[in-house]
């Protein structure tokens, strides 16, 4: 079993018992391809320091994530009813469960953070970092623009900022944690601008599977088009996405290479990334 699985088995297991609790662990323990905590991982690995490290971040970081897809599929937002592979939180139980569930790993993630065995310093900024990127200004951000655009006509530049908040910011996160626990003080902006620009590689990827792919496939509800959503393809169409996602894509790989790391393992993550099919 990959080391963020078990990790994540036991990020909850002091947690009182509930209906709550058991669907954040639905949730959470779901599957999911885990690219955020892989990438902290490969990015920690890369600057040489053990990935072991890196484990509360990485947790931590996928809880959010999985907060923002169970507040994402519900009704008030996306309405959606398969989410890796099985009924969304709020299908599975309720609503005001899920939201729970959503908020209760939301601030579970900041309380993993406080425990982990590593500089109180190192803490400090990787809570100011994550909490920005998650927060106002980061993913509730994007989400918020994701809604406001439905229905609407919207420029290449306004999905772009979408994007990069929505879903570049979490990766971002990943890469800036990472760098931070390897005491690089100077390159926290790159490796921010890196994330935003493979989430907006990834996001534009997510609306391409969104209708290229069944819901089965992809494990998850492909609800775009009834949504009428502002996405990549009713912007640029299937073939101007992909050229565009293939241009950020190498940007990537190209800023992540002039950075002079041991970083082979991370690129190929970021090549399987490029290939994913869900
Ligand atoms: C889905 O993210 C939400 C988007 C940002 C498009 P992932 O595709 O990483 O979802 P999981 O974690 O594998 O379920
Ligand atoms: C949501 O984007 C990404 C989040 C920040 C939760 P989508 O709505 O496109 O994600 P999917 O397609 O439901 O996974
Ligand atoms: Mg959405
Ligand atoms: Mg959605
Ligand atoms: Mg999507």
């Amino acid at each position: 079993m990959k080391l963020i699985e078990l990790e994540l088995e036991k990020a909850l297991e002091n947690c009182e018992s509930s209906k709550v609790l058991d669907a954040m662990n639905y949730s959470l323990l779901a599957g999911g391809k885990r690219l955020r905590p892989l990438l902290l991982f490969e990015t920690c690995k890369a600057y040489g320091v053990d990935e072991t490290v890196g484990i509360p971040f990485a947790c931590a970081l996928e809880m959010i994530h999985t907060y923002s897809l169970i507040h994402d599929d519900l009704p008030a937002m996306d309405d959606d009813i398969l989410r890796r592979g099985r009924n969304t939180c709020h299908v599975q139980f309720d609503e005001a469960t899920a939201i729970l569930a959503g908020d209760g790993l939301n601030t579970e993630a900041f309380y993993v953070i406080s425990q982990a065995n590593c500089r109180d310093d190192q803490k400090i900024k990787c809570v100011e970092i994550l909490a920005s990127c998650a927060g106002i200004n980061g993913m509730i951000l994007g989400q918020a623009l994701d809604l406001n655009y439905e229905n609407k006509e919207v420029t290449w530049e306004e999905l772009e900022c979408l994007h990069r908040n929505k879903t570049g910011k979490l990766f971002a996160a990943a890469f800036m944690m990472a760098s931070v626990l390897a005491d690089d003080k100077i390159h926290c902006n790159l490796w921010k601008e890196i994330g935003e620009r493979l989430g907006l590689a990834f996001q534009i990827q997510d609306d391409i599977l969104d209708i290229t792919k069944t819901s089965q496939e992809l494990g998850k509800s492909n609800s775009d088009v009834e949504n009428h959503k502002a996405t990549s393809v009713s912007l640029l169409g299937i073939e101007e996405a992909n050229r565009v996602l293939t241009k950020h894509f190498d940007e990537v790989i190209e800023m992540i290479n002039s950075l002079e790391l041991k970083s082979g393992n991370l690129i190929q993550l970021l090549e399987d990334i490029r290939n994913r099919q869900m």
